[in-house]
């Protein structure tokens, strides 16, 4: 790794953290996009930065970039402090904000020899293995005026690689694209992963963050509401316990009184097929709930054929962590 002078090189080579920011705030007049962001993105994950639309996803990427200063706050990417090592961390860094723009007229490969022609000359060498690695191989000589949306979004990566970047910061990569589009991405962001490096996109499409990224920051109106390990966030979401049994209407009464309705304070429903019932837990419930489930059933006469757990997905735990429906604005 070369190291600017006076640039804390071991200090960046150790950082845990490919991004680190505490307090990070952008206002417009009396708008705060970004409002007191603490965004911790662990290396070598793929990170999703999820949230609605206005949310200021693209806004916290634009001030990571320097592309708009920060109201206050300080932040760091891979190691380095921003602004004053931001030359020696975006050196590392390829960023997707805007659609990326390319010569239609031109081949994919030849708009990324023009793009190499601008680096350092290892980049000449990488346009081969960054088009292997976003699938466009074996479209690298068609022009990319007859690219699809997603192509041109898998090109602008591969521009990114010509870089050799650690941290990839992609914006929306998602948005607009057809299922064969949005599930190319996803390998694209995986085998990148798996090479060691960090991946953070942005996106308000909850069903791809949870099958993409290991962690996820959730941003509502600038804030962060939630951030980690996406299997550590949702062993805080309810717990569905779907249960199939005889005589569903009268197994409901059976829970009044019973600690499951007034400690844990669980929802007893009726199934709308009338085969049982759907008994929502919440978050951190243990399994010796479910097996008291199954002994108030049997004790009060009750078939039990079957008790089912299901894990909530993350959009349903999206909304319950926003309560957007109770908040309407
Ligand atoms: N250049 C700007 N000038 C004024 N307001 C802006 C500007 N850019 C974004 N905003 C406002 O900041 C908020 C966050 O926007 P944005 O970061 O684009 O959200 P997202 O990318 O999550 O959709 C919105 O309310 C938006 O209207
Ligand atoms: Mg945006």
């Amino acid at each position: 790794m070369t190291t600017l002078p006076g640039t804390p090189g071991k200090l960046a080579a150790g950082s845990r953290w490919a991004v680190e920011t505490h307090g990070l705030t952008k206002r417009f007049g009396a708008n705060t996009a970004v409002n007191g962001v603490e965004l911790l993105v662990p290396r070598g994950s793929a990170f999703g930065y999820l949230g609605p639309n206005g949310a200021g996803k693209t806004t916290l990427i634009r001030v990571l970039l320097g592309l708009t200063h920060a109201d206050a706050g300080t932040m760091s990417l891979l190691g380095y402090p921003v602004p004053r090592h931001r030359d020696a961390a975006l050196a590392r860094i390829g960023a997707i904000v805007d659609e990326p723009r390319f010569y239609g007229h031109l081949t994919g490969r030849q708009n990324l020899r023009l793009l190499a022609a601008a680096r350092e000359p290892a980049a000449q060498d990488r346009i081969g293995p960054a088009l292997e690695q976003v699938g466009l191989a074996h479209r690298a000589d068609d022009r990319v005026s007859k690219y699809s949306m997603g192509m041109r979004q898998r090109l602008g990566v591969a521009a990114c690689l010509l870089g050799d970047p650690q941290l990839l910061i992609l914006d929306e990569p998602m948005n607009g694209l057809d299922p064969a589009g949005i599930a190319g991405i996803r390998d694209m962001i995986l085998s990148l992963v798996a090479e060691g490096r960090t991946v953070v996109l942005s996106s308000h499409l909850l069903d791809e963050v949870e099958r993409t990224c290991d962690a996820v920051a959730i941003v509502d109106r600038g804030s962060i509401i939630r951030q980690g390990p996406i299997s550590e966030l949702l062993a805080g979401a309810s717990i569905a316990l779907q249960v199939e049994c005889s005589e569903p209407a009268r197994a409901r009464t059976l829970f009044a009184g019973t600690t499951l309705g007034t400690t844990l304070g669980a929802r007893i429903e009726p199934v709308p097929s009338a085969l049982g019932l759907e008994i929502t837990l919440p978050g951190g419930t243990g399994r010796d709930v479910i097996a008291e489930v199954n002994r108030v059933l049997v004790a009060g006469g009750i078939s039990v054929y079957r008790l089912q757990p299901v894990q909530t997905s993350l959009e349903s735990w999206f909304l319950q962590v926003t309560s957007r429906l109770e908040d309407p604005e």
